[in-house]
């Protein structure tokens, strides 16, 4: 089988991510953020949920939706959360309808500069790595990088470091495990952001054939962080107290939407949680999926107390409502 070759997603560079007073002006990397960032807005967060922060803080506000790319959550929940704060949002359902397609060939830098004129804020989900970046570097609103190919997934990262703060109480001194293909943007955003929980260790259980992204391997050692390899999911059930789980091979993640490329999604028994598997383990670990799932984690789990990754859905309207919040009212 031939695998795709992943771009160098640690050499993307971000343009100036704060403005002179220090405040965020984009969201496109984890490893832009501060720990003071990422308590603020698991606070805003909470503070939305409960009520404690005021609706409507957006009311009149437009945010632009672009997604080059298939969303589900990320699309749904920016909308959703643009909406509870009094924005509405704008947006194409299909991208290749626009003047930045193939055909056409307007750049991602002149579509910035002009949905930014039309909106107070641009959401950009792209294949290409950098695509946020680039239209960063144009746009005279805030971006949010809701995903650019390999290489990062800020909000989606935000959202999993705010529900396991809330599953496991803290993650200081906890094994946090990653399950699956670890060469995901998720997984890089969030490798991230782990930097500031002091876990006692990271767990990868990846397949064979996608060793752990050396720029993560470098990250952890810079903080201190262990990071172990195990060959059997099994292990990370008994062992670890979060699975953060992923689909088996994420090829398709690079692939431009027309390619009609499909992933292969099967993954091997000794890869994949079942309840049988938990319920033999006697496993208390958390399991945690970004989504979608294929065959990783069987729906025989959804019931247990262990399934968690619905409710990191649910957490996830207000997360991206902070993140909303904080872009469009500090700039
Ligand atoms: N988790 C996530 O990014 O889901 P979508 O691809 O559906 O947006």
């Amino acid at each position: 089988m031939a695998y795709m070759s992943v771009a160098s997603p640690a050499l993307v560079q971000s343009p100036r991510e704060r403005s002179r007073s220090g405040r965020l002006r984009h969201l496109l990397s984890a490893r832009d953020l501060t720990i003071d960032d990422v308590d603020d807005f698991c606070q805003a967060a909470d503070d939305f949920e409960s009520g404690l922060a005021p609706r409507q803080q957006l009311f009149g506000r437009t945010v632009a939706l672009l997604f080059f790319q298939s969303s589900t959550r990320t699309r749904l929940g920016f909308e959703s959360a643009a909406v509870a704060l009094g924005a509405h949002c704008i947006g194409m359902e299909d991208m290749s309808a626009s003047r930045t397609n193939a055909s056409i060939g307007e750049s991602l830098e002149d579509c910035a500069a002009v949905v930014s004129r039309l909106a107070d804020a641009i959401v950009v989900r792209h294949h290409e790595c950098a695509a946020a970046a680039r239209m960063a570097a144009t746009s005279v609103a805030p971006v949010i990088n809701a995903g650019d190919g390999w290489n990062e997934h800020p909000s989606q990262a935000l959202i999993d470091i705010h529900a396991m703060r809330r599953g496991l109480g803290t993650l200081r001194g906890k094994s946090i495990a990653f399950g699956g293909d670890p060469r995901g943007r998720v997984v890089r955003s969030l490798v991230q952001l782990l930097r500031f929980e002091a876990p006692r260790e990271i767990v990868f259980c990846p397949p064979p054939h996608y060793p752990v992204p050396e720029d993560f391997e470098s990250t952890l050692a810079e903080y201190q962080i262990r990071l172990r390899v195990v060959s059997d999911i099994d292990t990370a059930l008994v062992e670890c107290d979060a699975v953060m789980m992923a689909p088996y091979d994420m090829s398709a993640i690079g692939e431009p939407p027309a390619s009609g490329y499909v992933s292969p999604h099967f993954t091997p028994k000794h890869f994949a949680v079942t309840a049988e598997k938990i319920q033999r383990l006697g496993s208390s670990a958390q399991l945690y999926h970004p989504l979608p799932r294929f065959d990783e984690i069987d729906p025989s789990c959804d019931m247990l107390p262990n399934a968690m990754y619905f409710e990191q859905v649910r957490l996830s309207k207000f997360m991206r409502m902070a993140v909303l919040e904080r872009l469009l009212t500090a700039n």
